[in-house]
C-alpha cells in the first residue's frame, strides 16, 4: 500500500474568468482542468484524492461526482493553509502528502514523481524560474542556499520582489508534522489568509530539510487565472497530443492546426489535414485520409476510408474503402459498411447503409435500413417522422431509387426495385419492379401563351 495522500485545492472562485462556471471546470482538450489533474493524481496510485471545493462546489460535483475521490467542503476561503487544512480529517499522521492545484492542469506523473522521490519523507517544493515573477510567491534561501521561507509578492519587500525563483503552489509534505504545523498558521499577513506557505518556514526552524525541485518547462505549474492562460495553456496541450501522433507516424499537414478533445487511436499512415477537431473517441483505421475542416466526435473508421473537407461526423461507424464528403454529415448510429459512398449535402442519422451503397448528393436518410449495391439518388428523402413518430425505411439490395424522390416511411422497398425520379413512394415495392408514383407528363395542345400588347 502507498503512503501517499494527495490534496487538490479548488475552492477558490476565478473571478478573473468572468464566467459562471467555476474556474476549475474550464476544459482544456475538452476536458475540466480540475479532471486532468484528478487524474494526474490517479496515476501515482495515492491512498486517498482529496479535493477541497468551494465556490461553484454544486456544479463540481454535478459534472466530476464520478470521480473516485473523496469530496471536502471549504466553506469559507481563509487561504492555502486552510484550504489544506479541511481535508485533514481524511489523512491520517503516517506517509506524506502532496498538495496540487485544480488551476494548475499540466502538472504531469513524472515531474511528481521526482518531486516525490526527492522529498523522502521530509518536505519537497516544486519551483520555477519566470522572468516575469510578479504576483508569485519567491523562495527565499540562505547562504548555503538552502531553502527557508518563501514570502508571498504582497508581502515581500523590495528585495525579495527581484528574486525570480518562485512557488509553483505544489508541495509534498509529512503527515506526522502536517496537522501541528497547519495548526500553528496564522494570518498576520498582507492577505490575512492562511498562507499554506508558511509551513515552509516551520520545517526550517524544526531542521527538516527542504528539498526544492525546478521544473522543466514552465507549463507544466503555469497556473490559469483567465482566459488568456486559458487559451496558452490549451496550445500547449494540442501541441504536445500533436507531436505524440507525430512520432506515432501519423500525419499533421500542419501540426499548430489540429483540436483533439479526447482520445484519437491511428493505425499506419493516417494522413490528417489542417483544422480539424477530434472529440470524445475516435479510431481511425490504416490509411485513412481525413480532409480538411472537418469534425469528427466517436467514431470508428475502417482501412482505407477517406473522409473529404467539411464533413461532421458524429457517434457513427464507417467500414473499410468509404468514401465520405465533402460536406457529409453523419449523426447518431449511422452505420456504414465498407465501399459506401456518402456525398456532399447527405444527412444520415440512425441508418445502416450495405457495402458498395451510394448516396452522392443532397439526400436525407434517417432511420433506414438500405441493402448493399443500392444507388440513392440525388435529393432523396426519407420521410421518417409525421411529427409524433420515427418509422423505418426498408430498402433491399441492388436499388435504384431515382433522383428526387419521397419515401413515406414505413415503407419496404424489395431488391432490385427501381423507383422513377421525382416519385412520392407511399406504398411498399414488390421486388424487381419499376416504381413511379408522380403526376403524369401531359401536352395541352392549342394552348396559346398570353403576350403583352406590343407598344
Ligand atoms: C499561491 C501561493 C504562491 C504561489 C502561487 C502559485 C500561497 C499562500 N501562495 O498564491 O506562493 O506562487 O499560489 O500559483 O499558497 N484555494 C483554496 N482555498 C483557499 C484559497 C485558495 O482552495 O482558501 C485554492 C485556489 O482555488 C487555487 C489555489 O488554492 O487553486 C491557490 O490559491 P490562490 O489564491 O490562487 O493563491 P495565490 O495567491 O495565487
Ligand atoms: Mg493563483
Amino acid at each position: 500500500m502507498s503512503d501517499l495522500h494527495i490534496v487538490i485545492l479548488a475552492a477558490g472562485k476565478g473571478t478573473r474568468m468572468y464566467s459562471s462556471q467555476p474556474k476549475v471546470l474550464h476544459p482544456i482538450g475538452g476536458k475540466p482542468m480540475l479532471e486532468h489533474v484528478i487524474d494526474t493524481a490517479t496515476t501515482l496510485q495515492p491512498e486517498s484524492i482529496n479535493v477541497v471545493i468551494g465556490h461553484g462546489k454544486d456544479l463540481v460535483l454535478q459534472q466530476l461526482a464520478h470521480k473516485n475521490v473523496n469530496w471536502v467542503e471549504q466553506t469559507e476561503q481563509l487561504g492555502t493553509g486552510h484550504a489544506v487544512q479541511s481535508a485533514l480529517p481524511h489523512i491520517p499522521n503516517t506517509g506524506r502528502t502532496l498538495v496540487l492545484y485544480g488551476d494548475v492542469p499540466l502538472i504531469d506523473t513524472n515531474t511528481l514523481q521526482q518531486l516525490l522521490k526527492q522529498a523522502g519523507h521530509e518536505v519537497g517544493l516544486l519551483t520555477d524560474i519566470l522572468d516575469n515573477p510578479t504576483g508569485y510567491g519567491r523562495i527565499i534561501r540562505n547562504a548555503q542556499n538552502q531553502v527557508t521561507a518563501i514570502v508571498e509578492e504582497k508581502d515581500a519587500n523590495a528585495e525579495q520582489k527581484t528574486l525570480h525563483e518562485i512557488n509553483t503552489g505544489i508541495f509534498v509534505l509529512p503527515n506526522n508534522r502536517l496537522a501541528d504545523w497547519l495548526a500553528a498558521l496564522n494570518a498576520n499577513n498582507a492577505q490575512g489568509e492562511y498562507y499554506l506557505t508558511d509551513v515552509i518556514a516551520l520545517a526550517n526552524a524544526e531542521n527538516i530539510a527542504v528539498h526544492p525541485l525546478a521544473v522543466h518547462a514552465s507549463y507544466l505549474a503555469a497556473g490559469v487565472n483567465n482566459k488568456i492562460q486559458l487559451a496558452e495553456l490549451e496550445r500547449i496541450f494540442q501541441q504536445n497530443q500533436a507531436a505524440a501522433l507525430l512520432k506515432q507516424g501519423v500525419t499533421l499537414l500542419d501540426p499548430a492546426r489540429f483540436d483533439l478533445r479526447g482520445s484519437l487511436k491511428c493505425g499506419q499512415d493516417v494522413s490528417i489535414d489542417i483544422n480539424c477537431v477530434f472529440s470524445g473517441s475516435v479510431e481511425l483505421g490504416d490509411n485513412v485520409k481525413i480532409g480538411a475542416n472537418c469534425v469528427i466526435h466517436n467514431a470508428k473508421i475502417a482501412a482505407g476510408t477517406v473522409v473529404q473537407a467539411f464533413s461532421h461526423l458524429e457517434d457513427c461507424h464507417i467500414g473499410e474503402n468509404a468514401q465520405i464528403g465533402p460536406f457529409a454529415r453523419l449523426r447518431p448510429n449511422a452505420v456504414l459498411a465498407d465501399d459506401v459512398h456518402i456525398g456532399n449535402f447527405v444527412e444520415v442519422k440512425n441508418s445502416t447503409i450495405g457495402k458498395g451503397s451510394k448516396a452522392n448528393h443532397l439526400t436525407y436518410i434517417g432511420d433506414a435500413t438500405i441493402g448493399s449495391k443500392t444507388n440513392i439518388g440525388a435529393g432523396t428523402i426519407t420521410c421518417n417522422y409525421d411529427g409524433v413518430n420515427k418509422h423505418k425505411t426498408i430498402i433491399g439490395n441492388e436499388v435504384r431509387i431515382g433522383s428526387n424522390s419521397s419515401l413515406v416511411a414505413p415503407v419496404v422497398i424489395g431488391d432490385k426495385v427501381t423507383t422513377g425520379a421525382g416519385s412520392v413512394i407511399t406504398k411498399n415495392c414488390e421486388a424487381g419492379k419499376l416504381v413511379i408514383a408522380r403526376a403524369k407528363q401531359m401536352t395541352i395542345e392549342g394552348w396559346v401563351r398570353p403576350e403583352k400588347p406590343k407598344k
